[in-house]
């Protein structure tokens, strides 16, 4: 097994790969200055988005006001449309304080459907709740089941049952939903299909998060998603909501906001981007979109990797691969973050692993040095990514005052990728300058002031949730 110390592999290593790594470095590091100042005009853009005249984040008003008690009853179904699967939920809440049950089946999400077109994806979401139904309430009759619908992509909100979808993220590319109201063709495909089924809330999987977090534990002020796409959600009060204002609402009633963090310095003036990140985005089927997304989330991090090495076989001072057949190599979001993953988590002192899985999958023999570079490489890209992500928490806190706080986070980056847990903590740490915990000893795991932990399931329980306050609210004549 390997020491934790690689210091003396690079000893031995030829000058020209340590100067390559040395770049890299360079590249890819974010100091402690510069989280700060990224964190500074975070919190400029974030006001700016809730503005009448709006900024680059979207900071979407939600319509979910207010977290729950605990005391929420009622069965209800969930549909999460997330970009990796789909799944269908249903969920029973009980009377008791903070409790739930949950029955659910998962759908693959055809790779075809993400480019496809409208009716496709409609119809193949209609057939999976329909599915389902049928599995679990055979031969019932029904009355309409209420529906928490997560979509979790960037949409206008006038009531809490529509949304016009702003723009595709996370790769979609489906024609003729941008700029719509992407419910009526979503009951449209179930009436066809005869489900019993009546939305009731369309949602952000931040939003879910947020809310399904609080259920069952008051200290929730924050709801994040480090998966294949980035984001947050946190309460507002609405008179802090510039571009609501002409609503008369109660100015000290609290909303959700959907950030759409991932849209934040689209204007490139902030963020240390690498050439890698200006092909990412030039390459993307949204170029100049989710600029800060495409330096952090799961669906880039394999490619952002896969770029590098291709750069560095065709020009790097050393040259890596050379003599091999890289064909593998060069397919576009042919690695993705869990290859990565697997390069950090190599534990043996010769990166065997590594070795091997380079071997098996990209049909690529890299010899020592070259394992070091990508074993280091990985690290910087799954670093930068935390380190980056921790921007955004530190600039909602600091935002909003909070000096302690937990902040759900769920997402395959967030639960999968080795280190990103203690890499994001430690960021934050150097963000707000802490020096000691929630308990004023010197600071521990466990004790840090604000917290990224776990969440609840926001897509399944949290839908659930924010369709149960909905009905609750329409009952009581609030809408
Ligand atoms: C993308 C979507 C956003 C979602 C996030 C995490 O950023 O635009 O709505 O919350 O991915 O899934």
């Amino acid at each position: 097994k390997r020491k934790p110390s690689r210091k003396g592999s690079m000893a031995d290593m030829p000058g020209s790969m340590v100067e390559e790594i040395k770049r890299l470095e360079q590249l890819f590091t974010v100091d402690t200055q510069k989280l700060k100042a990224i964190t500074d005009h975070f919190i400029s853009e974030l006001d700016k988005g809730l503005s009448k005249e709006g900024g680059s984040i979207p900071m979407n008003p939600t319509w979910c006001m207010g977290f729950p008690t605990g005391y929420e009853t009622g069965t209800f179904l969930a549909l999460d449309m997330g970009g990796t699967n789909l799944r269908v939920c249903e969920i029973n809440l009980p009377e008791e304080k903070g409790e739930f049950d949950i029955i659910q089946s998962k759908y693959r999400m055809p790779e075809e459907l993400k480019t496809g077109n409208a009716d496709e994806l409609w119809g193949y979401v209609a057939d999976c709740l329909q599915q389902f139904i049928e599995y679990h309430h055979e031969g019932e009759k029904l009355d309409k089941l209420p529906l928490g619908f997560t979509f979790s992509y960037p949409a206008t909100q006038e009531y809490i049952d529509h949304g016009v979808l702003q723009r595709w993220t996370k790769g979609f590319d489906i024609d003729g939903v941008e700029g719509k109201d992407v419910v009526p063709p979503f009951e449209a495909a179930l009436e066809e299909r005869g489900v019993p089924i009546k939305l009731t809330a369309l949602i952000n999987d931040t939003t879910g998060t947020l809310i399904a977090s609080a259920y069952t534990d008051s200290e929730m002020k924050i709801g994040c998603i480090f998966g294949t796409g980035c984001n947050a959600a946190y309460m507002e009060t609405c008179g802090n909501v510039g571009k609501l204002a002409h609503m008369n609402l109660d100015p000290d009633a609290e909303i959700a906001i959907n950030c759409e963090w991932g849209a934040f310095d689209n204007e490139h003036k902030i963020l240390p981007r690498t050439p890698y990140d200006v092909i990412i985005d030039k390459d993307s089927p949204r170029p100049g979109q989710q600029a800060f997304e495409k330096m952090i989330a799961g669906l880039y991090l394999g490619e952002l990797f896969r770029l590098v090495l291709v750069d560095l076989h065709e020009q790097g001072h050393v040259k890596m691969f050379e003599g091999q057949d890289i064909s593998a190599l060069k397919k576009p979001y042919s690695l993705d973050a869990s290859f990565l993953s697997q390069v950090e988590e190599d534990a043996f002192e010769n990166l065997a692993q590594t070795h091997d899985l380079f071997e098996k999958e990209l049909n690529i023999t890299p010899k020592r040095p070259e394992l070091e570079l990508i074993r280091r490489l990985a690290e910087l890209i799954g670093t930068r990514s935390a380190r980056l992500s921790a921007c955004g928490v530190a600039a909602i806190c600091k935002k909003k005052g909070y000096k302690t706080a937990h902040v759900g986070a769920d997402g395959s980056v967030f639960n999968k990728y080795p280190h990103f847990k203690v890499r994001g903590a430690q960021a934050l740490k150097e963000i707000l300058d802490w020096e000691s915990g929630r308990d004023g000893k010197p600071l521990k795991e466990g004790t840090y002031p604000i917290e990224i932990m776990p969440a609840e399931d926001g897509s399944g329980v949290g839908a659930a949730l924010i369709a149960a306050l909905t009905l609750k609210r329409v009952q009581e004549g609030n809408t």
